[in-house]
């Protein structure tokens, strides 16, 4: 089984350093991806892994309610997302979003159950062809081009392959899946990682100083994130990875940096970040195809 890849570009998304992060992982118990996005890390794990028990959550409520709509009605969602690429569509699906956010967000927070497949098929279509930062937020009232130079996220291959066939993969890929909307310290709370043996968590916040491409504007969750990370740095059950750029964070010497080069988002080009990306691994965290040859 070929397993699917992310369904929409996203700026920040760890899909191609996935098979790397796995080395230093290992087939942990619990997986947790406490700023899911794309869901780059989970869709590159490798088969030959349990996937006993994955979290991922995401404060943006559009994200979270295209995963949620795609794991209880693929088809319905599908079914929106399906549609021809037309920019007055893309213009006018995106007021609509935005004018609907503040209501889906309450619903999808107050109701365990509630998913929008309209919103969701929508907005996973808008995700593929919007350029830049800022589909379905509300600031943005600028007139948009869609993107027709490349295909991606749900048009990638699409002469290729089918979209209902694309979107059915990925929601059997994702079931089973937890998913929260919120911040990003209620999975991680002691009474979720007190329960594993062997919990692999990656934290991925929004970089300094990128806070506001994601329309949720955590300012400072990176340095939350790091410090929150080194004091659990010898907890025996957790392996932990951070993301950032060289030079955001000061890490101890036993947690092992991996530099890597992302292919590039909308405001690479501009700072070169892409020539500056680190992933950091806590001490616990040691790569498995080393340590086979060693
Ligand atoms: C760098 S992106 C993650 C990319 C992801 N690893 C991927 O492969 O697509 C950061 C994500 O964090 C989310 N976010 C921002 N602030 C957050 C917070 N306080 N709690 C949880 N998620 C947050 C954003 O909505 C965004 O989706």
């Amino acid at each position: 089984m070929i397993t699917p890849t992310p369904p929409f570009p996203y700026f920040g998304g760890k899909y191609p350093i996935s098979s790397t992060i796995w080395r230093y992982f290992g087939d942990v118990s619990h997986y947790i991806e406490p700023f899911a996005g794309s869901l780059g890390v989970l869709l590159g794990r490798p088969h030959s892994h349990s996937q006993i028990i994955e979290t991922v959550n995401d404060k943006n409520c559009l994200i979270a309610n295209f995963w949620r709509a795609l794991q209880s009605d693929c088809d319905g969602v599908a079914q929106w997302a399906n549609s021809p690429i037309n920019e007055a569509d893309l213009l006018a699906r995106h007021g609509w979003i935005a004018s609907q956010v503040e209501a889906l967000r309450e619903n999808i927070i107050s109701n365990p159950h509630y998913f929008d497949i309209k919103i969701a098929g929508w907005w996973v279509w808008g995700q593929a062809l919007w350029l830049g930062d800022g589909w379905c937020s509300a600031k943005i009232s600028k007139r948009q081009m869609p993107s027709i130079s490349t295909n991606k996220g749900i048009f990638k291959n699409e002469s290729s392959r089918d979209i209902v066939d694309y979107l059915n993969r990925l929601s059997n890929r994702i079931k089973k899946v937890r998913v929260c909307c919120g911040d990003w310290q209620r999975v991680l709370s002691p009474a979720v990682i007190g329960t594993s043996k062997d919990i692999g968590i990656f934290l991925d916040p929004p970089y300094k100083g990128t806070e506001k491409v994601y329309g949720e504007v955590s300012v400072g969750v990176s340095q939350e994130v790091f410090e929150w990370a080194i004091e659990r740095s010898s907890f025996p059950n957790l392996k932990i990875a951070v993301c950032g750029l060289n030079g955001d964070y000061d890490f101890p010497k036993d947690w092992i940096e991996i530099p890597w080069k992302s292919s590039g988002g909308f405001r690479s080009s501009n700072n070169l970040s892409r020539l500056k990306e680190r992933i950091w691994f806590s001490p616990n965290c040691g790569d498995i195809q080393l340590s086979l040859f060693a």
